[in-house]
């Protein structure tokens, strides 16, 4: 023992174990091995074995734990169906005494699970007893408000239905609550897949539920590992799949489900920025360094993997943080004073060390501190490099454990560029004791959740999700809600009657044909210009009786890219106040309105709809811009009520360059109500008209020119709807894209956007009645022009 003198000069602690008693006679209570939970039951795996689930602190095994295979999940998804209705019908306040009741259990057995966490997963029991178990009871309270506000908050919203769930192992109960959670308020039910590494938690979960008195089907559990994930994914029967894990196989869901209708959400990895200014408190932002990479041994998606310095401090920045990284304890995480645990498992061990070393090669300086890693189990000590590459493996590449790479800058803007020098775009970090430069650099990060002077801060309160690869949706708050319900006049939408279209038949511009001359052919919009298709084709445009109308541009992939990089250049008009784009709308608005007879002639040539029906379109066309102008300052985003001397932020910001293909029927109305509320919100848009009716949207040119629309904010390319749609889908500068037209066209931009994982909108084969102000305008088109962004401010001491 040493004597109290010496403690007193090192300052060292003695271990204080958390006692694992009540977790190891658990498991021993299950030593013939876990089943699935199945309709309210635990049930014997219907096939297929079991494997080992190791305890990552010691190597040893922890228990064993079913493989799921095709039959138990299709028995999982039907007795989730089954349930599905009379869930959904129960009275809101009825849903919500069982959430709360599911909250209530957490919290009576939360030293239970802890353990289970801690051991299961690795990581300190400070973190699960403080942080993971809390803040899952928090999830299930929160919404078991919701599920009786659902209702009245959500009017014409509906449950999707039944939802695949399947989660990564870094948070694993966690990760459940944030699903689990607002599917059931929301009146879905639920198939869960829990990771491979990290199952337990989920099925002692499954008991609390049983305890608790959840109604059987509601919630059903199926353990296994990729394989299994993947049949809930492919099941026919499942509605919508929320998914937390890595990119690659985030990108695999998003192929796989393209076409079926099923409703995605996707949190996926990080490379999250955590930027120091010059100004900031450099003792609080060690702390915040060590919160957010060091916390859960990095193994957080959204972990502040890289540090940006302004160059003045990083010097400082460095040596306070080496000399913070030698007092973590790594250790025995059942230790109530360790601070990392060991890493999950042998793989990602093994792929945080090939990470180390090839950063070794890459020019930066690793700093490990020398003390020694305990024995036996998958310990990886804190590590930091400095002077890092932007563009390296180790700045670029998610490594997922305690490895800092660290960087400098000298100006805001060197930061902010920095930091947006990233595939992903899930979380970012701020310090800086001046208010008006932390909120400068958090408006232009493209992140989801950006903390000024904090880290790492969740509540259920508050959305949570990424920009670009870093997945799309939300998970907690009001927009969370939305990833698990269904506005009813989109699920109930009549199916599109399909149309056998010839394809459109190219002829040269000015070549030797009958059809109108070249200089009555309208050119493709670009930049505010009228420009001549890249491939030098247009097509005659025809009446119902098959008479050529006018001949409009082919657009190929060229064309698109141009109108892209034309988009791109508009930034300003993100920028401006949302009063300032109402007044260009209104007066868009007034252009065409003078205009009207000319575009319900025009719509009566092309369409041969009768002379009342097109003024119909060519009115609503009007009232629907006027819509959207006094929208575009009013679709406010909220301040989020998360904590004590917090405001949260949530703000509505434009995805930036949007694609959108554009209807057939409604050839006027369909491109007014698609493209005018992307622009309300701050958008450029590079937009297909109907292939079989553009003329009105040629026609638009002209009025676009005299209203003020700055150029390069609406961009239209002419041509064949499909082949112009699966370039924009592919392209990474086109961050979501909307799609109204047949169902194989949808399914087809959904896979192609795989690559980019951009948010998509299609119509799913389905009619919209765009004269109607239910389905054809309104919020949902707003919710659907913008992400939202979550800004954390602490105030105070
Ligand atoms: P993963 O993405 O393979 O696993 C996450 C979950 O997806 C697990 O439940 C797994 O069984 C399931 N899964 C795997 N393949 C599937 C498929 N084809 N269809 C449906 N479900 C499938 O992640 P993994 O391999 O455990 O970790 C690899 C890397 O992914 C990590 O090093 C890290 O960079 C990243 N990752 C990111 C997470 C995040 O929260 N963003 C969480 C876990 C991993």
């Amino acid at each position: 023992m040493p004597r109290i003198a010496e403690i007193l000069d090192t300052m060292e602690y003695g271990p204080s174990p958390e006692d694992s008693g009540i977790a190891r006679d658990w498991l021993a209570r299950h030593e013939a091995g876990f089943g699935h939970f199945i309709d309210g039951k635990f049930v014997a795996p219907a096939e297929g074995g079991r494997f080992e689930v190791l305890n990552p602190a010691t190597s040893k095994p922890l228990a064993q734990v079913a493989q799921g295979t095709a039959k138990d999940v299709d028995a999982a998804v039907k007795a989730a169906r089954r349930a599905q209705k009379g869930w959904a019908a129960l009275p809101g306040s009825e849903r919500a005494r069982h959430l709360y009741a599911l909250a209530r259990h957490v919290q009576r057995r939360e030293r239970l699970l802890s353990v289970i966490e801690t051991m299961d997963n690795g990581k300190p029991i400070r973190e699960s007893r403080d942080i993971d178990i809390p803040l899952v009871a928090r999830h299930f309270y929160h919404h078991a408000g919701w599920a009786s506000l659902v209702e009245t908050e959500f009017p014409g919203y509906r449950p999707v239905g039944v939802c695949g769930q399947i989660i990564p192992w870094n948070f694993p109960l966690l990760m459940l609550a944030w699903k689990v959670a607002p599917a059931l308020a929301a009146g879905n039910t639920v198939v869960l897949k829990p990771a491979e590494f990290t199952p337990l938690t989920a099925l002692l979960f499954a008991e609390i539920a049983q305890e608790a008195g959840l109604p059987p089907g509601v919630l059903n559990i199926v353990t296994g590992d990729g394989a299994t994930g993947a049949l809930i994914v492919d099941h026919p029967d499942v509605d919508k799949i929320a998914f937390t894990g890595s990119t690659e196989v985030g990108r695999r869901i998003r192929e796989a489900t393209a076409g079926t209708g099923k409703k995605l959400s996707l949190e996926l990895g990080g490379k999250s920025p955590f930027i120091v200014f010059d100004d900031a408190d450099l003792d609080a932002a060690v702390e915040g360094v060590v919160d957010s990479i060091w916390f859960n041994q990095g193994q957080v998606c959204c972990a502040g993997s890289r540090l940006l310095v302004q160059e003045s401090v990083a010097d400082r920045m460095y040596d306070k943080l080496k000399r913070r990284m030698a007092t973590l304890r790594v250790g025995d995480p059942l230790d109530k004073s360790t601070d990392m645990g060991p890493i999950v498992a042998q793989v990602q061990l093994d792929r945080i060390k090939h990470y180390v070393e090839l950063g070794k090669t890459e020019g930066a300086a690793c700093w490990q501190d020398s003390a020694t890693l305990p024995k036996g189990g998958l310990y990886f000590p804190p590590t930091l490099f400095t002077g890092a590459e932007p563009a390296s493996t180790i700045a670029q590449d998610e490594i997922f454990g305690p490895v800092l790479t660290a960087s400098t800058f000298r100006t805001p803007d060197e930061a902010v560029s920095l930091a947006n020098n990233s595939r992903y775009g899930l979380a970012a970090s701020v310090w800086s004791e001046t208010v008006n430069q932390a909120l400068h650099v958090a408006a232009r990060l493209k992140a989801g959740v950006v903390w000024i002077n904090c880290a790492n801060m969740f509540d259920a309160a508050v959305g949570f999700g990424g920009y670009r690869e870093s997945g799309f949706g939300r998970e907690g708050g009001r927009e969370g809600l939305y990833e698990y319900l269904v506005a009813g006049w989109e699920k109930d939408a009549p199916a599109l009657k399909p149309v056998a279209a010839a394809p459109l038949a190219a002829v040269p511009l000015g070549g030797d044909h009958d059809l109108p001359s070249i200089d009555r052919t309208a050119k493709l919009y670009v930049g505010g210009k009228q420009a001549r298709p890249d491939g030098g084709y247009s097509y005659g445009v025809t009446d119902p009786k098959g008479r050529v109308l006018g001949q409009v541009g082919l657009g190929n992939r060229k064309d698109i890219r141009n109108a892209v990089e034309a988009a791109h250049k508009a930034t300003g008009w993100g920028g401006l106040a949302g009063h300032n784009r109402a007044q260009v709308l209104y007066f868009l608005a007034e252009n065409l309105a003078a205009r009207s007879e000319e575009f319900a002639h025009r719509l009566t040539a092309m369409t041969g709809a009768t002379a009342k029906a097109a003024s119909a379109e060519v009115e609503a066309a009007v009232r629907r811009v006027f819509f959207y102008a006094g929208f575009a300052d009013k679709y406010d985003g909220q301040v989020h009520d998360a904590r004590a001397r917090q405001v949260t932020l949530a703000m509505n910001e434009p995805w930036g360059v949007m694609g959108i293909l554009c209807p057939d029927e409604a050839p006027l109305l369909g491109f007014v109500s698609l493209v005018v509320p992307a622009i309300a919100m701050g958008n450029r848009v590079v937009a297909v008209p109907s292939p079989r009716h553009p003329l009105v949207a040629t026609d638009l040119y002209q009025v676009l020119d005299t209203s003020d629309v700055p150029d390069g904010v609406v961009n239209i390319v002419t041509g064949e709807r499909d082949v112009l749609a699966k370039t924009l889908a592919e392209h990474d500068d086109i961050a979501a894209l909307w799609y109204a037209g047949p169902a194989d066209g949808g399914a087809a931009v959904e896979k192609a956007s795989a690559g980019s994982l951009k948010a998509t909108w299609t119509n799913q084969g389905r009619r919209r009645d765009w004269l109607s102000d239910a389905e054809g305008q309104g919020r949902d088109y707003l919710r659907r022009a913008t992400q939202v962004k979550n800004i954390w401010l602490p105030y105070g001491e």
